[in-house]
Parts: structure tokens; sequence; C-alpha cells
């Protein structure tokens, strides 16, 4: 058996429980301990999936010698203060994204890591996904040839309410924070290179934070058309296209379980479907808890240069809308 990868939780919020009952799967993981604001939270979660510690603050937890990775689940505007946090403390750590709220920030905590000689990656599963990599080996062998399009929409109405971190910007909100982090990652890698231009629209909800928005990328062989936001329900549509066919997705954006590939008269020639009853979370476990036995410091796909690549794109549109994470954003 694999070296078992023991796990520690900072925040108890929504995600933090999905990633949980993923770790759950992953015979090779333990749940050592979890930390909240709030002991009483941080016991209830503990007991609730068997962890071997409670914490009531995040600054105990990053003392404990015995953790090997650390999960950040706290709202977007808290990953820089929590991740310098706990690399302060020599502790590896996968943190949610948007892993900043800009691209200074990052390279804050990237050259901490390194200085620390500790792991460190943003938490973006989709690019581990088996229908995201069958996509992109389709494109490799040239199977729709030069990608001139990609068309994809990542759309949910989602009720207005100031306090949800959808809408408040002392929390992250925004779309591009939120989709546009795994849009652009995924039309930069699907393309090959990043963006030569970047144009986006959209308007802003009356928190400041961009809650509607369209988002157009030129690349040397085509360009990439996003619609993002909280007020309208759409499917996760996706589609590239290239003069030899195009590859369609439902729903990628939650983990798509089947990927098409079509030819030139738009019919389909191959369908993948990945069999795994998995979220792709899991594929994120999977592949972290590789990278630590192997003493991987960097993820071989979610490289730091991918991270940053795509935060040149958000802070171009963040300047177009107008949106500032405005304290948040310091160093
Ligand atoms: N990868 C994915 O598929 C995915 C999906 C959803 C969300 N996310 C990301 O995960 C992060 C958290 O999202 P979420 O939906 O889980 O949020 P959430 O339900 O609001 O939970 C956030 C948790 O962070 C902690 N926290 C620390 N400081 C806080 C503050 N000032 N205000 C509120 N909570 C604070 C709280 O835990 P304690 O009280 O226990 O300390 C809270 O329960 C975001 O960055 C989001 O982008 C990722």
């Amino acid at each position: 058996m694999d070296k078992k990868i023991k796990w520690a939780i900072l925040s108890t919020g929504r995600i933090a429980h999905e990633f949980t009952q993923c770790l759950q799967k992953h015979e090779d993981s333990i749940l050592y301990a979890v930390a909240s604001r709030t002991l009483r939270k941080a016991e209830e979660f503990k007991n609730m999936y068997g962890f071997e510690k409670a914490y009531g603050s995040y600054e105990e937890l990053v003392e404990d010698p015995d953790i090997d990775i650390i999960y950040i689940g706290t709202p977007t505007t808290m990953h820089y203060e929590n991740a310098k946090l706990c690399l302060s403390h020599k502790q590896n750590v996968l943190c949610e994204k948007a892993v900043t709220v800009n691209r200074a920030q990052f390279q804050v905590l990237c050259d901490m890591a390194k200085e620390n000689d500790v792991f460190f990656m943003e938490a973006m599963w989709l690019p581990l996904h088996p229908t995201y990599i069958k996509a992109k080996q389709w494109i490799e062998v040239g199977r729709i040839g030069e990608v001139q399009l990609l068309k994809a929409e990542h759309c949910f109405e989602h009720p207005y309410d100031p306090t949800d971190r959808g809408f408040s910007k002392a929390l992250g909100a925004g779309t591009i924070l939120d989709l546009g982090v795994y849009c652009f990652a995924f039309a930069n890698e699907m393309f090959g290179s990043a963006p030569d231009k970047v144009n986006m629209i959209g308007r802003l909800g009356p928190d400041g934070a961009d809650i509607d928005t369209q988002v157009q990328m030129l690349y040397p062989t085509g360009y990439a058309i996003f619609t993002m936001g909280y007020v309208a329900n759409t499917t996760s549509n996706t589609v590239i296209a290239g003069p030899k066919g195009k590859i369609q997705y439902e729903e990628i954006y939650t983990g798509a379980k089947h990927v098409y590939l079509y030819n030139e008269k738009m019919e389909i020639v191959e369908t993948y479907t990945e069999d795994k009853d998995w979220a792709g979370l899991d594929y994120e476990i999977e592949s972290v808890n590789e990278c630590l036995r192997k003493g991987l410091k960097t993820h071989p796909v979610i490289t730091w240069e991918h991270t940053h690549e795509m935060f040149d794109i958000i802070e171009v549109c963040k300047e177009q809308m107008g949106v500032d994470y405005e304290e948040y954003e310091a160093l």
C-alpha cells in the first residue's frame, strides 16, 4: 500500500464538506484534522466524518507537525492570508480557486512556498478530469484540425443574497474569480497558448461584483467566447471547433461524463465516457496524493506558470469591468 496522506481541512463550509466526502473514498487518504474559527463547528465536522483532531482556530491547526497537507476552503478573499499562514508554518497547501484575488498575491505565495520548500497548488480540478484530457488528446492528434472556436456557457440562476459569496465582494464574489478561472484555464489549454486579446463586457451587482459577463479571447488560431453569470440558467454546453470537426461536452463545469467527437459533416465519430463515479475533486485528490508521495513541490499539470497565465486574463477582465477587491487586494 502507498504511503497514506494525512489531510487537514481549513474551514467547514460547503466545499469543505464536498471535499471531505470525496476524501472518504480515497483509501490512501487519512482524515486527520479540521479547523474552524469556532471550535464547536470543528468538533461537529470532526465527528460527522471521523477526523482525528479538531481545532478552534486556523492558527492552532498550522502548528500541528503531523499534517501532510492543508486544504483551504475559505472564501476567495481570505485565501491569501490563510495560505500565508500555512506556508509560513511549512505546511503543504492545496488552496481553493480562485487561489487569490490578484496576480501579485499569487506570486508572493509561490515565493513563500519555494522559500519554505513546500507543495503549493491552486485547487483546479477541471484539467485533471478524464473527459477534459480526452478532448485535449483529440486536439493534439489533429482530429478537429487547428482550434478555431471555443464556446461555452457557465450560467446559473442564483437568488440575490448580499451575504452570499456569489454576490458579496468581501467574500470574493464575481464571475471572473468564481467561474472565469475554469474558462480561462480551459481556453488556454485547448488553444495551447495565452490569448493575444481579451475583451469582457457585463453587468455589476449591487455590491459591485461582476454577476453577469461575457468574455471574448482572441488566440493565434481562433477565438473563445464564454458567457458566465448568476442571473439566468443555461446548460453548460461547450463546443470546441476546427476545420475537420468539433468536440462537444454537456455540463463540463460539473464534471462531464461524456465527450463527443464530430467530423466535418457533423456526425459523431467517437464518444468517450468516463465510467468512474467520481466528482472532479476526486481526480484532484488522487493526483495531489501522488505528487506528495513523489515529493513534488508543484503539480505537473496545474503549474504555477499556467496559473500566472490565467491571472494575466483575470487582471484584464477586472480592469475592464472596474472590479476591485479593495483591502483584500493588499500584499
Ligand atoms: N472547486 C470547486 O468545485 C468549488 C466549488 C465551490 C466553491 N469553491 C471555492 O471554495 C471556496 C469556499 O466556497 P464555499 O461555497 O465553500 O463557501 P462557504 O460555504 O461560505 O464556506 C466558507 C467557509 O470559510 C470559513 N471562513 C473563514 N473566514 C470567513 C469569513 N470571513 N466569512 C465567511 N466564512 C469564512 C468558514 O468556515 P469556519 O467558520 O469553519 O472557519 C466558512 O464556512 C471559494 O473560494 C470558492 O470559490 C470551489
